[in-house]
Formats: structure tokens, sequence, C-alpha cells
């Protein structure tokens, strides 16, 4: 079958926001819907491949096909990835949270009458991305991460590119006039060693199929 150019390839999909507790009630997260990583997963899976789809809590259901493996923090989420490697691709769509509480209260934090709001202390995620790029033994074939931006946005990832280490950037535009964040179109130049490429401003489903494709393209050859 012409459209099961990826069977028998393993591909590792994050998505979704992390949510980082604050006390069992509370979190700090970063905005994410999910749909892009989701419609990725989707499209991979249509080529054939074995897709672990590893999600923070997300608005977007995950497609259905694919092996779900649902984790809330940054910290599980690279636990997850790690324990779903080997792979021979990674595409990290998560919104990963760059800092978690580190004095989360085990119990629900309660107003102490001081008019003292609590301070919270924030320590370093994990960078999955990174982590995985840069990976001396079993590091994925093809490695694609992300770059939301507001920004220079070309400058800043290609900037991101090389200081993560990852093969591709897909970077996109999330100014909040552009109505990509949550909305159901995105607007992306995907970046590799060889330049940038900008694509025109397709629905979520067609950048997951069109980088799916391209993925394809690398990992088993244009002519498959
Ligand atoms: O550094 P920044 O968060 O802008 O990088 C975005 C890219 O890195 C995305 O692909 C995201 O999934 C990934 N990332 C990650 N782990 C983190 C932070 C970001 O995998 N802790």
């Amino acid at each position: 079958l012409p459209s099961q150019r990826l069977s028998g390839q393993h591909v590792i999909v994050t998505s979704g926001p992390t949510h980082e507790p604050i006390d069992p009630v509370r979190y700090i997260a970063n905005r994410s819907s999910g749909a892009q990583g989701t419609a990725i997963a989707a499209a991979l899976r249509d080529l054939g491949a074995r897709v672990s789809f590893i999600t923070g809590p997300a608005e977007a259901a995950p497609p259905e096909g694919v092996e779900v493996i649902t984790v809330q923090t940054a910290r599980e989420m690279r636990a997850a990835v790690e324990a779903a490697l080997p792979a021979d691709a990674a595409v990290m769509a998560a919104a990963v949270a760059d800092w978690h509480v580190a004095n989360a209260g085990a119990g629900k934090i309660k107003k102490d009458g001081s008019g003292r709001p609590p301070a919270l202390e924030f320590s370093e995620n994990p960078d999955i991305l990174a982590w995985i790029s840069q990976l001396q033994q079993g590091r994925p074939r093809l490695v694609v991460g992300f770059a939301a931006e507001t920004d220079d946005v070309l400058e800043n990832a290609t900037r991101k590119r090389l200081r993560k280490g990852c093969d591709w950037i897909v970077a996109n535009d999330v100014t909040p006039a552009t109505g990509i964040m949550g909305g159901s179109e995105n607007a992306i130049t995907l970046i590799s060693e060889a330049g940038a490429e900008s694509w025109p401003r397709l629905s979520k489903g067609d950048v997951g199929r069109r980088l799916a494709g391209r993925m394809a393209d690398v990992l088993v050859g244009e002519g498959r």
C-alpha cells in the first residue's frame, strides 16, 4: 500500500500542556489545546507508523489507533518518553512548562490572614527535546521540535534548533492576533540544517499530513 510508507516505524509524539501542581487543587501550565500534536499523531498513524502518543491534560481527544500515555507533569512526560524508547522518530509538540513548583503544598494552601500571598519557589523542568536530541545512545534518527514564538520567529527558532540539537524545528507565530493558538489553522516554517521553508496557512490536519509525509521522506526515502 502506498499509504503505508511508515509501517514498521515507531514514532513518539508529545502533545498538550503539562500541569505543574502548586498544591492538590492548583497548578501552573502553558496554554495548549493539543490540536496540532493530535493531528500529527493521526497523520503518522495513517501512514502506518506505530505511534506512542504522550499527552498532558489536553482539550483535544487523543487519536484512535495509537498508544495513548497520559501524564500530568513534565517530569512524568520525560519518564514516559524514556519508557517509550527506542523509536525511529520523535515529535515533541507538547507545550511543556519550563518550571515546576519546588515547594508545592502536600495539602491545600490556605490564606493565612496576613494578606501576604504564599511565595512559590520554582525549579527548572527537564528539557525533554534537548535531552532526546542529545542522547548518546538510542537517539531517534529524526527528532522534530516546535518553537512557538511571538517575536523574531525565524531567528529564535533557528537558534533553538542548534541549542536543542534537534533535526527540525516547526516554527510558528503565536501572536494572539494570528488566531493560531487554540484555532484550527496553522502557518509554520520548517527549519532544518538545509534552511527554512515557509508553508502557506493550512488546517492543522493538513500541517500534520504534510509533516508526516516529509518525515516519511527522511525515514524511508522519497521513492517509497
Ligand atoms: O524552549 P522551548 O520551550 O521554547 O522549546 C519548545 C520545544 O521544546 C517544543 O518542541 C517543546 O515540546 C520542547 N520542550 C520539551 N521540554 C521542555 C521544554 C520544551 O520537550 N521542558
